[in-house]
């Protein structure tokens, strides 16, 4: 879509320009071990690297640590990640980066791996009190004051695009709120996406991470045009969330028309390598999107979902307590979100069911979010996830809690196309309750 197209004809006190941010991205089968040539190209010399204790044991970070030690790299593991990072967790990671004389961070895991680091990288570099960096509302929302430390993030899951993003989202245990913090100088200098670590993952890591990817392309497409969108009140703090724009839709529409085709095969067949590493891929380049766009509801509305889940508990991950993955907290909001946010932009959503393999033909303005909706729905059921958020444990009851626990992630749901508020976003989880 060109950037004159009408969509992002600019509009009273909107935006005139965006802004891109390219990662350094190497994709490609077996890349984990270019780990210690990057890192001694930067200038490393003694990194800490982030890891948890599950993925500690996993030969992708021996691989990364041996490739370290043989280009001269002293490497200094720590594994103390939480799963679920928190307020907590960030800080101790902090003292550990602080404290450890280290002239380069490598992270090697999932999101929380990845946001645990650049939480530390930030911290330990430019010292400050906690919630100087936090989001607004929880935190001040100061922006990064300087460059951080050299960051090689290599991700062994194929969702959450931590990567390619300055973005770290963390529970803020004082106020039992997921926020987050956000700064283009977080992002990592380089990300080395193997698409071989996807080849030993169960089959609902799969679909929990794809779905994220998933809602990522979809949340980038169908955001706020950036031409609507508030200007920052410096160019040079123009938001990461900026909205959608000719850009990010490229990314965003590369990333549906390959999730619509190899999502199902990568979850149902292990053995399907390929659709395994274009699940990779499209994660990759949706997570490249919504660093340039901003998420929305289905995200905002997550973390609300996420700290209050009190006793699901997901297959196949090796939590003790009640836990819902980021991903499967996501797209259960996602159809009561699009039958709510279509009227703003029908023709997008269409075009992003047609791309994820929904029959969209005859199909008009009308019908774009419960097309949208139902072919969501489809995967919803077709990989066995529950059926809406009755089915991990929330009800009428809990509405008013949800609402309250949504409403601090002003930066996503500020990006929805549509303004919400208090009320709405009752009406969107009681939509979310159950959907067959
Ligand atoms: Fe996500």
């Amino acid at each position: 879509m060109s950037c004159s197209h009408h969509y992002y004809q600019q509009a009273g006190l909107g935006d005139d320009a965006f802004t891109l941010d390219a990662s350094t991205v190497t994709f490609g089968a077996g890349c984990l071990k270019e780990a210690g040539d990057h890192a001694r190209a930067q200038g490393m010399k003694r990194v800490a690297l982030f890891t948890d204790k599950s993925v500690a044991k996993l030969e992708h970070c021996a691989v990364v640590r041996q490739s370290l030690t043989d280009a001269g790299i002293d490497a200094v593991v720590y594994d103390e990640v939480a799963v679920e990072p928190t307020d907590v967790s960030f800080q101790a990671a902090t003292r550990f980066a602080a404290g450890g004389n280290f002239d380069g961070f490598v992270s090697v895991g999932g999101g929380s791996v990845m946001d645990t680091c650049k939480a530390a990288n930030v911290y330990a570099t430019h010292p400050a009190e906690f919630l100087a960096y936090i989001n607004a509302p929880v935190g001040r929302g100061e922006p990064v004051p300087g460059p951080l430390k050299p960051h090689i993030a290599c991700p062994t899951t194929s969702g959450t695009g931590s990567e390619v993003t300055g973005i770290a989202i963390f529970d803020y245990l004082p106020m039992q709120a997921k926020t987050g913090m956000v700064s283009r100088r977080m992002k990592p200098t380089t990300a080395l996406i193997d698409p071989n670590v996807t080849r030993t993952l169960p089959a609902t890591i799969v679909a929990a991470t794809g779905f994220d990817a998933m809602s990522h392309a979809l949340e980038t497409l169908t955001a706020i045009p950036y031409a609507r969108r508030a200007k920052a009140p410096q160019p040079s703090r123009r938001p990461v969330s900026q909205g959608a724009n000719p850009w990010s839709d490229a990314v965003a529409h590369e990333a549906l028309d390959l999730v619509g085709t190899y999502f199902l095969r990568a979850v149902q067949d292990p053995a399907d390598t390929d659709a395994r590493a274009e699940m990779m891929y499209a994660a990759t380049l949706a997570g490249i999107a919504f660093g340039n766009a901003g998420c929305h509801l289905p995200h905002g509305m997550s973390y609300a979902v996420s700290g209050l889940i009190r006793e699901y508990r997901a297959p196949d991950y090796a939590q003790d307590g009640p836990f819902i993955p980021h991903g499967m907290s996501v797209i259960l909001n996602a159809p009561s979100v699009y039958r709510f946010t279509a009227e703003a932009c029908p023709d997008r959503h269409l075009d992003a069911a047609r791309r994820l393999g929904a029959d969209t033909k005859g199909a008009t303005d009308a019908d774009a979010g419960e097309v949208l909706a139902n072919r969501l729905i489809e995967f919803v059921r077709a990989v066995g996830f529950p059926n809406g958020l009755s089915a991990v444990g929330f009800s009428e009851r809990d509405l008013d809690a949800l609402v309250k626990g949504a409403l601090p992630q002003a930066r996503v749901i500020n990006n929805a196309p549509r303004a919400v508020g208090p009320e709405e976003l009752r009406k969107l989880y009681a939509g979310a309750l159950a959907y067959w």
